[in-house]
Parts: C-alpha cells; structure tokens; sequence
C-alpha cells in the first residue's frame, strides 16, 4: 500500500514534508516520478490530469488537498468504485469568512473605489443595516461567512439545496426559494460547489432579478460565471460590481478583459487557501482508516457532486 502525491499548480515539496513529518515510513511518490502503480491505493490530489488515474488499479482512494473536488469530478475517466474525500478545515473555514467579510466592507466603504480615484471626493454610502446579502451556498464555507456577516450586523440571507436553519440568517431553498432570495441580495456571494447544477449559474437572468446596482461575489469556482453576462450587466448598470477570486482559466490570461475593468476587483485564487501542516493530519487519519477498513471522513457524495 502507497501513496501517490499528484499536486499540479502547487508546491509538491511542503506536501511531502508535511506528510512525512506525520508519518515519517509511509512510502509516498510525487507524481510523475517512477513508481509501481499496483502498489498505489491512496492518492492525495489537486488538478491530476485527466485519465491518468486509469492506471491504478488498485486505488481506493482519491483525497482532494482543497474543500472542492470538482478537479476529481470533472473527470469522466475516475473509476466508479474509488472514494472521494475533501478537506474540511477551522482555518480554511476562517480563511474565507474572513476574506469575504473583507469584500464585503471594502465594497460597502468604498475603500478601493477613492483608493482607485486619487481625488478628494467623499461617496455616501449604505449602513451595515441596509445593505442586503445573498449567500449561494450554506455548507461549511457558506455557513461560516454568513454567520460572521449575521454577527456584525449585516442582514444575511442564503440559498441552499435543503432549508437550513441558522440564528440571524434566511434561509433559501431549492427552484422556489431562488427568487425572492435573489430579490433580496444586494450584495452576492458565490459559494457553491461546481457541479451540473450549478455551472454557469452566474448569468444574465440571475443578475436581471437582483436590485438594481447590485455587487457580485465569485469565490466559488470560475465556471460558475458567464463572463460575457458579467460583462453586459456591469456595462448596463444592472450591476454596480464584481469581486472575482476564481476563474475559468488559472492564472486569468494578461489579455483578459477583466484586468482593465474598473467596475471589476481581482484575486488571484487567495479566498482560502489549504495549509499543509493544518490538513495533513486528516489526510493520513484517512490512510489509516482505509488501511484498517474503517469508515474514511469527508467523504463526498458523488452522485450529488460535492
Ligand atoms: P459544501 O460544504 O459542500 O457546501 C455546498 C453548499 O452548496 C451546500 O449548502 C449545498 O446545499 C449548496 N448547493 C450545492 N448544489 C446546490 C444547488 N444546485 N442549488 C442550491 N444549493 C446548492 O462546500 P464548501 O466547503 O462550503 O465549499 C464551497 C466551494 O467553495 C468549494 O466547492 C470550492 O469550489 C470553493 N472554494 C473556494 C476557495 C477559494 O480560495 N476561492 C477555497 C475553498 C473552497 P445543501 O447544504 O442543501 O446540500
Ligand atoms: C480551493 O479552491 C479549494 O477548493 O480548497
């Protein structure tokens, strides 16, 4: 039994310190390096490519290093009998709470806005009370920010699959719940899992039913946007602006339209990021467990897709 490290787009090296500071004989490779593929039964993964876990015939399990696994998901070549898990993190969870509230109160203050001006020209600008925000999303991440927003004052409501029922926060559900939701958040922000779903659900006709002037959040995933729509409503003012941490493409491309948008804020995928030395202790309790044929943790749900 071994495990095979596949990290495209990240740092491999603080992984595999990471892994082998927990547990020190574990027999790891980092993918492409040679190894005998029988032998693998645990993979620990961010963006394989495609199909390449086709040639392990003997894997059990593939662990996502992130909260999202629609890295794994997307892909149509994963085995059907192989267990996915994610990541489910305090500091994560913190991360982007923290990181939303931050957009939430730059947007409403107008910081980045007189920072971008260089002029004396004061904005008037909505109370914690009037502003209204929308969160798609009311899992691990999505509760978290809407809690903390719901803690300071802010008037929060959230759109989910199944009711939830959180103290100082509305709750949304299913088709039905989707459009008062909507004509309720001025401000709103993106938490969704990628899935069938919920892919390009940032577009024309939902941002047509938010108020007028509305802000949007995306740090969900890029695929979740059209940014053509994005693009229309911001330039009809249907939208007042766009808080964009994630992207179709990764690093955004320097030709984007995006970059030289003014109505439009961009991060480059920061919202929250996985550290190793927090997660990789949940990540070898689960080898450990697959290894004693015991019941893995966080695992997901592969028909529903998150
Ligand atoms: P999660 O715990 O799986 O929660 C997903 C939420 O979305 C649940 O409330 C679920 O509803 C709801 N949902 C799923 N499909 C839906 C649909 N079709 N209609 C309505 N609601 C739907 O996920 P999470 O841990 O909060 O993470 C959310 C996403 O954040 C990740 O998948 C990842 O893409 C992204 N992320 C981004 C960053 C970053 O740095 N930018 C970092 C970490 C994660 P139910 O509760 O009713 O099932
Ligand atoms: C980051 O995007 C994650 O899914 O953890």
């Amino acid at each position: 039994m071994s495990i095979l490290l596949i990290c495209t787009g990240r740092d491999p090296k603080v992984w595999v310190n990471a892994i082998k500071q927990q547990q020190p004989n574990v027999k790891l490779y980092v993918y492409p390096e040679a190894h005998d593929p029988l032998e693998i039964t645990y993979a620990v993964t961010w963006k394989h490519p495609k199909g390449v876990f086709n040639k392990y015939p003997n894997l059990e399990v593939i662990a996502s290093i992130g909260a999202g696994v629609d890295h794994i998901t997307s892909d149509p070549q994963i085995p059907k009998s192989t267990l996915v898990t994610r990541v489910i993190d305090d500091q994560l969870t913190k991360d982007m709470s923290n990181f939303v509230l931050a957009l939430v109160l730059d947007k409403m203050r107008n910081i980045s806005l007189h920072h971008g001006e260089n002029k004396w020209s004061p904005k008037s600008y909505q109370t914690l009370e009037e502003e209204k925000i929308g969160i798609m999303g009311l899992g691990v991440l999505g509760k978290a920010t809407a809690l903390s927003l719901a803690n300071i004052g802010f008037k929060v409501s959230g759109w989910s699959k199944t009711k939830k029922h959180i103290d100082g926060v509305t709750s949304y559900n299913g088709q039905k719940g989707f459009k008062e939701f909507l004509k309720n958040s001025s401000i709103l922000i993106c938490l969704l899992p990628l899935t069938s779903e919920t892919e390009n659900i940032l577009n024309k006709e939902l941002f047509e039913q938010l108020p007028k002037g509305a802000y949007v959040i995306n740090v969900a995933r890029g695929e979740h946007l059209v940014e053509h729509d994005l693009l229309e409503m911001l330039d009809k003012g249907q939208l007042s602006g766009a808080s964009l941490d994630v992207f179709r493409t990764e690093p955004l491309p320097e030709e984007h339209p995006f970059w030289k948008h003014q109505k439009i804020h961009i991060t480059p995928h920061i919202a929250s990021v996985t550290d190793p030395e927090k997660v990789v202790h949940q990540l070898m309790e689960n080898y450990k467990r697959l290894k004693m044929n015991k019941p893995l943790k966080n695992v997901v749900e592969l028909k529903k897709g998150y």
